[in-house]
This record gives C-alpha cells, sequence and structure tokens, in this order.
C-alpha cells in the first residue's frame, strides 16, 4: 500500500495566485464583452522584455550547444563555475560582503529554494513567519510537516505568527523575551506584500535574536533591486554575525525579468550551522551542496548564461533601466492611490503598493467590487494572512499605460 503524505491534506485552501485567476477567468466567462478590459496587477509577474544582453547570451548559448566542439551536457548541479563567481563578485564581494563562489547555489527561482531549504533541516522546528507573508513559505512548511492543522479564520496550529500591522510600520519585530523561541524566522524585505523595508537596527535585533537562540534567519531578498534606502540592509550579509545563523534568498525574475525564465540562487556561508538533537553543531553548507548534486543537475546552461550577463556593464545598465521603470509605475500608483485617499504603504523601495481597502470593505470584497467595476485585479490582503484583512495589494509590474489606466479607473469606483 503506497501511503500519502497527510500533510498535503492540511492545506486550507488552493494557492492564493490560482485562486485569483480562477475568479478572473468566472468573471470574463461571466462578462465575454468585458474580458479584454482586464487589467492584471495582482500577481507580481512583470511584463517587460528582457534584458537584451540576457537575449544574446541566451541565444550565443544555444550556438554552442550547436557544435559539437562546443556542447555542454550535464552541467555542476550547483550551477558553473563562472556564473557562481559572477554573482558573489557582482551582489556581495563588490559591496564589501565576502562571500565565497561556492556559497552561491543556482536554482530555478527562489519559491522553490524557500522551501526546498527545509529538506536539510530536521522536523520539529518552530517555524515564524510574518503575517501577512508570502504564502509559498506557509505551504511549504505544512507540506513538510512542521505545522498542525488549519486554524478555523487562516492560519496553521504550531506555525508562529510575527503580526505586521499599520502601528509597527508592517515590520516585523522580534518576539519577547517570554514568548516561546521560533529555531526558523522567514523575513522578507524589501517585504511581499506590504512593500515595506526593514531598516538595519530591526535587522540586527534580529540576527542579534538569532545567535541567542541558535535560530536560522531565513532572508528573502528576491526584491533587494528595488531597495534604494540606504538605511535598509539590501543583503543581510551587511549585518555583523549574519554569516554565522543567515540564508539568503536571491532571484533573477524581478531584476532581469526572469518569471518565465526561471533563475534565482540561495547564499549559504559555510559558518551556518544548525544542531542535532544531542546539540552537535553541523555546518549546513556541504548539506546543501549534497542535496544539490543529488537531487538536480542544476539550471540549464542556456539560461545560466542569461543570468551571468545581467552582471556584465551592460546588463547591470540594462537591469537597472528595467527596474527603474516599475519603479516608476509603483509611484504612479502609489501617488494615484493617495490622491483617492487610500492609505498606502510600499510602492517606494519595493514594486508592491500595500492599500488599506475604503470603509465598509473587506479584502475579498474589495477585490470583487476592483474585478467587477473597474476590471482591475489587485490581490485581496486577507490572501496574505489575518493581518491582511483590510488590505490589498497593487503589483507595479505591468506596462505604463495600463498603469495609467488602472489610476483612471480607480477613481472612477
Ligand atoms: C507575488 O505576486 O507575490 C509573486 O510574484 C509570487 C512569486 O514570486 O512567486
Amino acid at each position: 500500500m503506497a501511503y500519502v503524505n497527510e500533510h498535503y491534506l492540511k492545506l486550507a485552501a488552493g494557492y492564493l495566485f490560482p485562486e485569483i485567476a480562477r475568479r478572473v477567468t468566472a468573471f470574463a466567462a461571466d462578462r465575454p464583452e468585458l474580458a479584454k478590459e482586464i487589467i492584471r496587477c495582482g500577481i507580481g509577474d512583470v511584463t517587460e522584455p528582457l534584458p537584451a544582453s540576457a537575449i544574446r547570451a541566451m541565444c550565443g548559448a544555444y550556438e554552442e550547444l550547436a557544435n559539437r566542439a562546443t556542447f555542454k551536457g550535464y552541467g555542476p548541479g550547483t550551477g558553473y563555475e563562472s556564473v557562481r563567481a559572477a554573482i558573489a563578485e557582482g551582489d556581495f564581494r563588490a559591496r564589501g560582503l565576502a562571500i565565497a563562489d561556492d556559497e552561491i547555489f543556482l536554482s530555478d527561482g527562489s519559491k522553490g529554494d524557500c522551501g526546498n531549504i527545509l529538506e536539510i533541516l530536521g522536523s520539529g522546528n518552530r517555524i515564524a513567519v510574518t503575517d501577512p507573508v508570502y504564502p509559498a513559505y506557509v505551504d511549504a512548511n505544512v507540506m513538510f510537516g512542521n505545522t498542525g492543522a488549519a486554524i478555523v479564520g487562516g492560519g496553521y496550529e504550531g506555525m508562529t505568527y510575527l503580526p505586521c500591522t499599520a502601528e509597527n510600520g508592517f515590520l516585523a519585530e522580534v518576539p519577547s523575551a517570554d514568548a516561546p523561541a521560533p529555531d526558523i524566522i522567514y523575513l522578507c524585505s524589501p517585504n511581499n506584500p506590504t512593500g515595506t523595508v526593514m531598516d538595519r537596527a530591526r535587522a540586527e535585533a534580529w540576527i542579534a535574536y538569532a545567535h541567542k537562540h541558535r535560530a536560522l534567519i531565513f532572508w528573502d531578498a528576491a526584491y533587494e533591486a528595488y531597495n534604494r534606502d540606504p538605511n535598509a540592509p539590501k543583503s543581510i550579509y551587511e549585518i555583523e554575525g549574519a554569516h554565522d545563523c543567515a540564508i539568503e534568498f536571491r532571484s533573477f525574475s524581478k531584476s532581469g525579468g526572469f518569471t518565465g525564465v526561471r533563475c534565482g540562487y540561495t547564499v549559504l556561508p559555510k559558518r551556518v550551522m544548525a544542531y542535532t538533537r544531542a546539540g552537535t553543531a553541523v555546518a549546513l553548507h556541504p548539506l546543501w551542496t549534497r542535496r544539490w548534486n543529488t537531487r538536480s543537475n542544476g539550471v540549464s546552461y542556456t539560461v545560466q548564461r542569461g543570468a551571468e550577463a545581467l552582471y556584465t556593464a551592460e546588463g547591470k545598465r540594462e537591469v537597472r533601466a528595467l527596474v527603474d521603470f516599475y519603479m516608476e509605475n509603483a509611484r504612479i500608483l502609489r501617488e494615484g492611490c493617495e490622491r483617492l485617499g487610500l492609505k498606502t504603504w510600499g510602492g517606494e523601495h519595493a514594486p508592491y503598493v500595500w492599500c488599506a481597502t475604503p470603509a465598509g470593505h473587506d479584502s475579498w470584497g474589495f477585490f470583487e467590487h476592483l474585478l467587477r467595476n473597474a476590471r482591475v485585479v489587485t490581490t485581496p490582503g486577507a490572501g496574505f494572512g489575518r493581518c491582511g484583512e483590510g488590505y490589498f495589494r497593487i503589483s507595479a509590474f505591468n506596462s505604463r499605460a495600463n498603469v495609467e489606466e488602472v489610476v483612471r479607473r480607480l477613481a472612477r469606483v
């Protein structure tokens, strides 16, 4: 008899973004005459063409595969050396952060990494996530058995939720001394969904907390390219002590427009430890290396060449221009919402604008209201957790014309 992973049966609902897509499809089927007018600012999916340097590099890589002399078969499971070196140099050492080439692990994106990393950690870890939170962290932990049952009204038993509210500026605070200490803490800055960025002092407090409790920080920096706040770390390794207790997740999805191409990476410094039940410290770096070499043959050669090209002088200029473009969209959306009297957060160092729903609307109700009356798709805050109720998220990943149209339509509903 084959047994099922019963942890999957605890999952409370479908994943957030397919549920949104389902509702949009249902609306379009119901009102086909309006379907063409729908503007999608729900899922944060990029719309603009890839940087030319990445396209050229990928085309060149395909040409190499067409010749016996330059053909490539299996690559290293953790990524080609030159690509790891370009990343370690470009994203870390050039900024004064000591990260070795072999501390970079290429993958098909940070969504997978945030869950896959749990494979090298024991069962029974107490997991902390912010509320609201990117739902992939939560669902992956449910699947791995790190939570109990779903709670009516939202959340899972056994998971520690760090409330992020208007009162604390939507930034996670370290738990009080008398609260049970989590073993693994997911932090995301610039934050998805609220668009807020964590300041240096708060990041330092988290690293101190992790040291005190021998906990791990999972630092999701997928939106790092949007962070231009000099007071907010772009990498957790800017914080002293982070090399011992933090794993960072990065993505080319939102910087290089790779949501469809798929490439990201984890940074796992050799000094990061976890513990056996007997209390012996074990370095995670060899385990993560082992995991990749056993469970994957790595990211496709052509995609890695595309990612590597983002670190050339031209590639960096193109990434900057792409990010500037979406940031201008975010400004238009944020200021447009503010002019309408909506209270907003984010959108300054992140491609997401987080808004309070107008009085009398809950998150899903306002989602439906905007879909039906403005043909604009947003993401209901409640989909990110209980503390997201009463808010909605607008993604700045769209064409300029669509973003301007969204602001005009919002003014009419
Ligand atoms: C989002 O909309 O939250 C993201 O695009 C989802 C993701 O990156 O997987």
